[in-house]
């Protein structure tokens, strides 16, 4: 019966957005990607992970009353209801579970924290998606071998393709490949390499692109209002879109 249980209760997807090298377009692809799951009428939770440093409730203008120290501090007596509490709903619908909101709480949020605080979130959401910090620190591989789903973004410098194939490399030896969708942030930024040699660099031909638009992008992050809320024909909010086209019909 219990398990009968299980198999009916319907989960969430998590959606793991990393990097292999910081400042590529994380923060801003997770809150674009979460509004628009969220006008497909997907209930759609975000969990910023950059527990020293998060700031997608700046990118989306929250204020939020709590964050996930306050969920690490009650870890004993969590529920789904009094997790449930402790998020921030924004106003496109999506509702995000903060990071702590100084660097220095960031020890407080151990695996097993986010093993329960994930398990909670994902059975009372469609999509739980993980604002990342760079690389493979020990939670992020938590969080990628969970996955259901792994956005991998990188832009055209040389550095980050290189990092990028190497994080890569790792995903294959775990076997999460399958899960991973590269995506190819600024792909339209001028630049030494060329966005067509990109599959061969990168030895992979299925790839997302989102072209650059600096004054957009800035000018969102800056008032605080994520662009696909406005700007839903431009070519940068159809490549946002376009992945969550992707992550649904994967679904
Ligand atoms: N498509 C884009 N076109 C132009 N600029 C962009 C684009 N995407 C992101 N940016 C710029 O890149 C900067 C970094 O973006 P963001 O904060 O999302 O990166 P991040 O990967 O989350 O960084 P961190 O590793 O520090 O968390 C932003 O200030 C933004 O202006
Ligand atoms: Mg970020």
């Amino acid at each position: 019966m219990i398990n009968q249980q299980k198999t009916l209760t319907k989960k969430g997807k998590m959606v793991v957005i990393c990097s292999a090298k910081g400042g590529i377009g994380k923060t801003v692809l997770t809150a674009n990607l979460s509004v628009a799951l969220s006008k497909k009428k997907l209930k759609t939770i975000v969990l910023d992970s950059c527990f020293q440093f998060g700031n997608i409730h700046l990118v989306m203008d929250l204020k939020p009353m709590f964050t996930i120290k306050d969920a690490a501090e009650h870890i004993g007596d969590l529920d789904e209801n009094l997790l449930t509490s402790y998020l921030t709903q924004h106003k496109s619908g999506v509702k995000i579970l903060p990071s702590p909101l100084r660097p220095e709480y960031a020890d407080l949020i151990t695996l097993d924290v986010l093993d329960k605080i994930c398990t909670f979130l994902l059975n009372r959401c469609d999509y739980l998606l993980i604002d990342t910090t760079a690389g493979l620190p020990e939670h992020n591989l938590y969080f990628i071998e969970k996955a259901d789903e792994i956005i991998l973004i990188t832009d055209l410098e040389m550095t980050s393709l290189k990092n990028t194939k190497s994080m890569l490399s790792v995903l294959k030896a775990l076997n999460l490949n399958q899960k991973v969708k590269i995506v190819i942030n600024r792909s339209t930024m001028k630049s030494l390499l060329k966005v067509k040699d990109v599959p061969k660099i990168l030895e992979e031909e299925a790839l997302l692109y989102i072209p650059n638009h600096f004054e957009m992008v800035s000018k969102s992050i800056n008032i605080g209002i994520p662009f696909v809320m406005h700007y839903r024909r431009t070519e940068l909010s159809k490549a946002i879109f376009h992945i969550a086209d992707l992550l649904s019909k994967d679904a």
